[in-house]
């Protein structure tokens, strides 16, 4: 499904860059890619041109009812082709937002988003030879670093693995077999769970395992490895190339699992002993005029809700970025998983979900 572009190109050196604080994006295709699968594509209403690694994600907020939820999606397209941006979704059972996304998203609709970010790219982690390694939809940033290749490094060295549970299931099958006739150090393999006998599947059965892995790409050994999925299958194989004696210090995965739905953490218990006292922490809202007394082991995220206050957020484990505020005054405590750049810190921004206060701060929300 598309739409006619409503305001004409302008070329790449009149247009700014998208930048990662909250900002619109305007749906311009949704494309069915598998069973429960839809390709998102999106430009800005402000005519930017964006910027991001192949690899890396957006935060989403959809509009779903009773309140909005930020979902964060791997993004599929390259930013080799930097007009618009892509994800590709699948709606796990009982999926909220992703389920809105394929019910509801239709081109001309806009939705607010955060990023791109994240460190999982091979820009971040250069080889001189690649394995990537997927299963399910956690195919989208493999995509995205393929692409990239093909447009801007062609005579790259790429063994591609994606395991699917069915034939059918295989996401960007027929655009990848169509890469690999163009990019000539291209290697495909799939593996499926099962296929019914209609497929007639001439390919893999069965699981990702050492003895696929010396198969498929004999000289693993030498490659840089990207690895998504769910964890039990990543888990498989972190422990398959260790078990062969890999450099885990190329290997690089990205969690791929659905958007955990938001969590509420009561209130940290009022104590009143004389330690709980010295522990505890204040937090100043400068922009709301709010100030809440915490506990030091809450988070800054957790302090401005039991304020009443709202700072967006959605993996709440220090990734995706979307609860980024500036601290203006005081210490803090932060442990992330790569969802703010060094830079960034400098400057005095904080991820609110992995922040504890320590004594007085001010947060600019
Ligand atoms: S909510 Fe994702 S980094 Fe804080």
């Amino acid at each position: 499904m598309t739409v006619m572009l409503s305001h004409p190109l302008k070329h790449l050196d009149e247009m700014l860059p998208w930048n990662d604080k909250l900002q619109m994006l305007e749906c311009i295709s949704a494309v069915e890619e598998a069973p429960d699968v839809m390709t998102f594509s999106f430009r800005t209403p402000d005519h930017n041109w964006f910027r991001y690694a192949p690899g890396q994600f957006v935060t989403l907020e959809l509009p779903v009812s009773p309140e909005p939820v930020m979902r964060t999606y791997t993004l599929s397209s390259t930013p080799s082709r930097p007009y618009s941006l892509a994800v590709t979704v699948k709606a796990q059972k009982d999926s909220i937002g992703t389920r809105w996304m394929l019910d509801h998203l239709r081109p001309g609709m806009q939705i607010r988003a955060y990023g791109p970010t994240g460190d999982f790219s091979l820009h971040n982690h250069p080889g001189e030879k690649y394995l990537f390694i997927s299963a399910g939809s956690g195919i989208t940033p493999m995509m995205s670093m393929t692409r990239w290749l093909h447009d801007c490094s062609p005579a790259s060295d790429i063994v591609f693995i994606n395991c699917a549970r069915t034939p059918d299931e295989i996401i960007f099958h027929d655009e990848l077999r169509l890469l690999a006739t163009r990019v000539e150090a291209l290697k495909l393999a799939f593996i499926v769970k099962q296929s019914a006998p209609r497929h007639a599947w001439s390919g893999l059965h069965g699981r990702i395992d050492r003895s696929r892995l010396e198969l498929l790409a004999p000289d693993f050994i030498d490659r840089t490895v990207f690895c998504c999925g769910p964890e039990p299958f990543m888990r498989a194989v972190r422990e398959a190339l260790q078990a062969m004696g890999f450099d885990m210090a190329r290997y690089h995965q990205e969690s791929f699992q659905p958007a955990a739905e938001t969590v509420v953490t009561p209130p940290s218990p009022a104590t009143g002993s004389p330690d709980a006292a010295s522990q505890a922490a204040t937090v100043r809202f400068t922009l709301s005029g709010v100030e809440v007394e915490c506990a030091a082991d809450d988070t800054v995220l957790l302090a401005a809700r039991n304020a009443g206050l709202k700072i967006p957020s959605a993996c709440e484990f220090g990734v995706c970025g979307t609860c980024k505020v500036l601290c203006s005054s005081g210490e803090t405590m932060m442990s992330h998983n790569g969802g703010i750049r060094d830079d960034e810190i400098e400057e005095g921004y904080i991820l609110a979900c992995c922040t504890r206060p320590i004594g007085q701060i001010e947060i600019d929300a």
